[in-house]
């Protein structure tokens, strides 16, 4: 069993009447990367600013490492954070914004700020003043502050806002290697799935104020799915299916249906081809992420 690094308990937040999260509650386990993903307005901000400690005024619980935030103040930095645009000191160069939010943290070592800057591939530019930084460089420059004094959980607010509409692969293989390396836990939101869609573990939709549904990425490779088999002989698939217990279903002239799993699959279209079935097209049909989505978020939107 691993870890929970995170876990949130039915955190409601309200601005004057209006219900901004209504019970949300969740757990991120260490090594896991998790999405948040809803339209503007859903309420991501806010929950994200809650979990790093930076709006106090909320009902419900939130435990880090067991322990929960709202119990004083701890040594260590337990959350790393950015959220909105990472605010930095134009007229001092990325490496004395690092070490001046290193300082705010506690003890960290200048080999531990090159090996950061090192693996963000911040080299060229981090003696530079973050006055002359792209956003791309501004948002990587965030990551390592956020990194810095080994917290137990980055939150990532929208960090594609602004950039190119996907993580970098540099970004993206840094989050993936250090959650896993350090044990960490990550939530990174969005309101377009697909930009970070590609690194995330697990995928929490929120809409106005709630978690609406979660979505198991990793498992995806186990769910099943449909295959629709074009062939010259649809009796001799069909019985081919159905001695292995499959049910096939004949979907028009020359097409049968069958539901496998994609493991399933990869085994079984081998057979067929030894078998000397003549396979002319296979269709796989899969709701996307993506359309689970927008399927969920039409309708209500706040604003
Ligand atoms: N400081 C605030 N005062 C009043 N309402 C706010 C404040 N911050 C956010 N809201 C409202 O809370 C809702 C959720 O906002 P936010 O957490 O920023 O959503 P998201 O990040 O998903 O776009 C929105 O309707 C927003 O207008
Ligand atoms: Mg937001």
């Amino acid at each position: 069993m691993q870890n929970k690094i995170l876990e949130v308990r039915n955190v409601s937040k309200k601005y004057g009447k209006k219900e901004v999260l209504r019970n949300v509650s969740f757990v991120i386990y260490s090594g896991e990367i998790v999405g948040l993903v809803g339209p503007n307005g859903a309420g991501k901000t806010t929950l994200m600013a809650i979990i790093a400690g930076l709006i106090r005024n909320y009902e419900g619980n939130i435990y880090i490492d067991g322990r929960n935030i709202k119990e004083g103040s701890v040594e260590k930095k337990q959350v790393g954070c950015v959220i909105e645009s990472p605010g930095f000191y134009p007229n001092l160069t990325g490496y004395e914004n690092l070490k001046f939010f290193s300082k705010i943290f506690g003890n960290v070592n200048d080999s531990e700020i090159n090996e950061v800057v090192k693996l963000l591939g911040l080299e060229k530019v981090i003696y530079q003043k973050t006055v002359k930084y792209s956003m791309g460089t501004k948002q990587r420059l965030g990551i390592a502050q956020a990194v810095l004094g080994d917290p137990r959980l980055l939150v990532l607010d929208e960090p594609t806002n602004g950039l190119d509409p996907n993580i970098t692969p540099v970004v993206r293989n840094f989050l993936k290697d250090i959650v896993r390396k350090k044990s960490i836990g990550i939530l990174i939101s969005s309101h377009v799935l697909s930009e970070i869609e590609a690194i995330c573990d697990r995928v929490l939709f929120i809409r106005n104020g709630e978690v609406i549904e979660e979505v198991n990425l990793n498992q995806e490779n186990k769910t099943s799915v449909s295959y629709i088999f074009e062939t010259n002989s649809v009796e001799d698939l069909v019985k081919f299916f159905e001695a292995r217990g499959i049910k096939a279903i004949i979907e028009g002239e020359g097409k049968i249906k069958v539901v496998i799993t994609s493991e399933m699959f990869e085994n079984l279209l081998p057979q067929i081809v030894q078998k000397g079935i003549i396979v002319k097209g296979i269709y796989k049909q899969k709701i996307s992420l993506e359309e689970r989505f927008i399927k969920k978020m039409e309708g209500k939107i706040i604003e």
